[in-house]
């Protein structure tokens, strides 16, 4: 079954490299970037899997969790993860979750079978604190992702619910948001500082410091 943004994340109970996780029990109230990656000792996970370690303060700075996933064995992560770390310069601090039965891939969709074989493609979940799936991505196992992009989006999405708000292209945090379409231009002055009006659709804004939005919004 296809999963939408909006979803609850489905759970699960799976074996990591750091025990056995119930996943929701798990995230608690984190958000969680949930990524696979095709197999243990291939050359681009290598890479992708150590980008996430370096990355650890950035993911506690926004209270995100990241775990992996791969259809390989919890013995096979272990063999694996010196060499990521020797590689990368780090260290792996996250879990990852071995899913040889596919059962968690399955669950998540991430095996495209017209992506060569029967492992898992390079899915991303970004799930919130109530488990709701807030971002998917899908990359070609050829392709690396960019961690720095995810950490964006993560900061794009706390915006957003933080000043019940959108963000334009590339946005980065300190930059002018959009007000939402549904929210009339008078009511955006009273809710946000600094509103300017380039077309009745169009209107950038700076969120109040002390802003403490609802959580998601939709834009239509
Ligand atoms: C890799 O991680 O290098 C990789 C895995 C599967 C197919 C192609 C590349």
């Amino acid at each position: 079954m296809a999963l939408h943004l909006g979803d609850t994340a489905p759970d699960f109970t799976a074996e990591t490299t750091a025990g056995t996780v119930n996943f929701h029990e798990w995230a608690g109230d984190s958000w969680v970037v949930l990524f696979s990656h095709p197999a243990d000792f291939t050359p681009v996970c290598t890479t992708e899997l150590g980008r996430v370690a370096q990355l650890s303060a950035k993911w506690a700075e926004r209270g995100v969790k990241p775990i992996a996933l791969s259809v390989d064995s919890v013995e096979d992560h272990a063999t694996w993860v010196p060499d990521i770390n020797e590689y990368n310069h780090t260290t792996v601090d996250y879990p990852i979750i071995a899913d040889p039965d596919k059962a968690v891939a399955e669950l998540y969709d991430m095996i495209h079978p017209g992506e060569g074989d029967t492992s898992s493609v390079r899915s991303v979940f970004v799930i919130d604190p109530a488990k709701k799936i807030r971002l998917t991505m899908t990359y070609p196992k050829s392709t690396g992702r960019n961690f720095d992009e995810i950490l964006r989006v993560v900061d794009a999405l706390q915006e957003a619910d933080r000043g019940e708000c959108a963000t334009p292209v590339d946005w980065k945090v300190g930059e002018r948001i959009i007000v939402p379409p549904t929210v009339p231009t008078e009511a955006a002055r009273a809710k946000f500082d600094d509103v300017q009006e380039v077309y009745p659709y169009l209107r950038t804004a700076r969120i109040r410091e002390d802003a403490v939005g609802a959580g998601a919004v939709g834009c239509n």
